[in-house]
């Protein structure tokens, strides 16, 4: 089945994710404020496509796929008129958004799945601007869409089970992967992203390390783990007894900012150790155990091999 798409917003991100599901085989229909925005963009699109295949990004023939399936649209309208999938990727301002998706909504097909690629704004609060809502989610791509793999899934109270289910199986087809959360402030990833943002800059505030040994510590060291590895496989790795005894000592200086989360302290009364008793956060069992050291041993020379092969990030 071919998947009919629309972006509404054609700019850095809505290019990129408009690209990525053309690869996937979807018909794509790009808008902007106007057919000429939208003719640049997709000129733009084809340039890039044309850098990215000849740096070995992207797979050949992917600019002739690119080409054959996005088409510049005569107007957002236009664009959401038989569209099945629409992402909305216009500016992060409210007003903008919700004017945008007032008209989105009354344009397409009542049925058709509307996902806005917002980083910050309440999908709850956006969805008051949508004709039948339930239709309605945030579908977070990162930045550069094309390369970064997980997409951030935000469906408010009232989205529909299969509209969500749906709008995940087509961003599976892009080869990306998805995480379901809650429409919270900062949803997942930026509450995480900015959580360690802020505990960097009150350790350069308090001058105990600079910007770039802080950035050589993350790199080198817990953030190496981090493609493989998110925060609870770590710890269950690490053991939740070791974590809980660490807390106590980080309790010291700071008892308050690192209290024991209760969900901690509740495994480890309970004996849920983590992969040593075969029960924590995420339940490996125990004879798995030599099996994800092996896995992890490996991923962790083949991040060193790559790290080795790129050189250095060009920061200075
Ligand atoms: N840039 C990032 O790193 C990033 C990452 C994740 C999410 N986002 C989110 O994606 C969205 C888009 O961001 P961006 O960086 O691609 O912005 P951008 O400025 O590159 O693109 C926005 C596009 O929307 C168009 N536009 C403006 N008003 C419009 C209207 N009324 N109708 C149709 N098109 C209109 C603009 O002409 C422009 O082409 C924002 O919500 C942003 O928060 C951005």
């Amino acid at each position: 089945m071919t998947r009919t798409v629309a972006i509404v917003g054609s700019g850095y991100m809505g290019g990129g994710i408009a690209q990525v599901l053309a690869l996937s085989g979807a018909r794509v229909a790009l808008s902007d404020i106007s057919e000429e925005v939208a003719q640049k963009s997709y000129q733009r699109l084809i340039t890039e496509s044309r850098d990215f295949v000849s740096a070995g990004l992207f797979p050949d023939g992917a600019t002739e796929t690119i080409e054959k399936n996005i088409f510049a649209a005569a107007s957002v309208e236009a664009a959401v008129a038989d569209a099945d999938f629409i992402v909305e990727a216009v500016p992060e301002v409210l007003e903008i958004k919700n004017d945008i998706l007032t008209r989105i909504s009354t344009a397409a097909p009542a049925d058709a799945i509307i996902g806005s690629n917002t980083s910050t704004i309440s999908i709850g609060e956006m969805a008051k601007s949508v004709t039948n809502p339930e239709r309605f989610l945030g579908v977070h791509f990162s930045n550069p869409s094309p390369f970064i793999p997980g997409v951030e899934i935000i469906p408010h109270t009232g989205t529909s089970d299969a509209v969500v289910a749906t709008a995940q199986e087509i961003v599976h087809e892009t080869g990306k992967e998805t995480a379901v959360v809650k429409d919270v402030t900062g949803f997942v990833l930026n509450r995480l992203q900015y959580a360690l943002f802020h505990e960097a800059t009150q350790l350069v505030e308090e001058g105990v390390a600079t910007p770039e040994d802080i950035d050589t510590l993350v790199r080198t060291t817990f953030g190496f783990r981090l493609p493989f590895f998110g925060p609870f496989a770590i710890a269950d790795m690490a053991g939740l007894d070791v974590y809980n005894f660490c807390y106590k000592s980080l309790q010291t200086d700071f008892p308050e900012r690192f209290a024991t989360p209760k969900v901690l302290s509740d495994l480890v009364d309970a004996g849920k150790l983590g992969t040593k008793t075969g029960a924590g956060f995420l339940n490996v069992p125990a004879d798995r155990t030599p099996e994800l050291i092996a896995y992890r041993n490996k991923a962790y020379v083949a991040m060193q091999q790559l790290m080795k092969d790129l050189g250095p990030a060009p920061l200075n």
